[in-house]
């Protein structure tokens, strides 16, 4: 399927690595112009090179910001060029007791996660209503809803971008440009590789045993019982970035393996 993505210009925040990289991988395929990110040159540059290696064909260019620093995100709006697609993909978490979770805790997570979005969007959407043309995607998580009592500031940060997500898209009313949420579920990036592989070893069991143990006994809801590849979530990403999805508006797009149940 062509996605009619040839000459269009994307930002994806966060996408050095994992569903965001797989993303920029995507749209690069689909002849997009790609605009990567993380906080370090040497990351930024890293993934620039490993992305012209994959798909040789790629408009790639990268900028460096870190999202937990106001000022790097207010140096980051002046460098970057007008572009039709925004992918709020950056997200971080941790693990915690909410008794442990400290307010440093919640700001950097609230910071990160909804911030960023925050100030992109506000940048970025009266440009995209002007031209009469854009898309902009929140990556939230399946967290948002199934609020697992280890990651509540990162389950409240999520299920904020939900409603910032549907707050914008009231804002785009009778244009060519759409605003909607990604809500993926357990997906296998680098760190959940690793967080198996010491895992793993710790209990000296095989990664393919810890991997069916966590659907088991953790995320039981889940009907793929198995995580998803970050290709497999950037493909639908990839999806609601095309001129082809032009009637989904507003939404929330679960590729979260069946986790959050419900039937809508
Ligand atoms: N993985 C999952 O199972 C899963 C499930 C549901 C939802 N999600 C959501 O999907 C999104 C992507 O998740 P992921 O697991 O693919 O992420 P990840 O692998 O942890 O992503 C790491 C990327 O984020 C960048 N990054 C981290 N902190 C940053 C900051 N402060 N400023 C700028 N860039 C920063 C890193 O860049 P550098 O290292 O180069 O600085 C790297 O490119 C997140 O919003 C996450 O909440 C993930």
């Amino acid at each position: 399927m062509d996605l009619k993505l040839k000459g269009k210009t994307a930002f994806i925040s966060g996408s050095t690595a994992g569903i965001g990289f797989a993303t920029a991988k995507a749209l690069a395929k689909e002849g997009a112009n790609i605009i990567i990110n993380g906080r370090s040159k040497n990351s930024v540059t890293d993934a620039v090179k490993r992305l012209e290696k994959e798909v040789p064909s790629g408009l790639v260019s990268g900028v460096e910001a870190d999202f937990s620093y106001k000022k790097e995100v207010d140096n980051l709006l002046k460098k970057l060029p007008e572009v039709d697609i925004l992918i709020n993909n950056v997200g971080i978490y941790k693990s915690q007791s909410f008794f442990e979770t400290t307010d440093d805790d919640w700001q950097q997570q609230i910071e990160v996660n909804v911030m960023s979005g925050v100030s992109l969007s506000r940048y970025f959407l009266p440009k995209m209503l002007k031209q009469n043309w854009g898309r902009i995607l929140f990556i939230s998580s399946e967290c948002a809803t199934l609020v697992p009592e280890d990651l509540i500031a990162y389950s409240t940060s999520k299920a904020a971008m939900l409603a910032l997500s549907r707050g914008l898209a009231q804002l785009t009313k009778g244009s060519g440009v759409t605003v909607n949420a990604i809500v993926p579920g357990s997906t296998l990036t680098e760190g959940a590789e690793e967080f198996l592989k010491m895992t793993a070893e710790k209990e000296g069991k095989s990664k393919d045993l810890v991997s069916a143990d966590f659907f088991k006994k953790v995320r039981t809801s889940s009907l793929l019982q198995r995580f998803a590849s970050v290709d497999e979530v950037a493909n639908t990403i990839a999806y609601y970035t095309s001129p082809l999805s032009a009637a989904t508006n507003g939404a929330v797009i679960k590729v979260d393996g069946g986790s959050i149940g419900g039937i809508l």
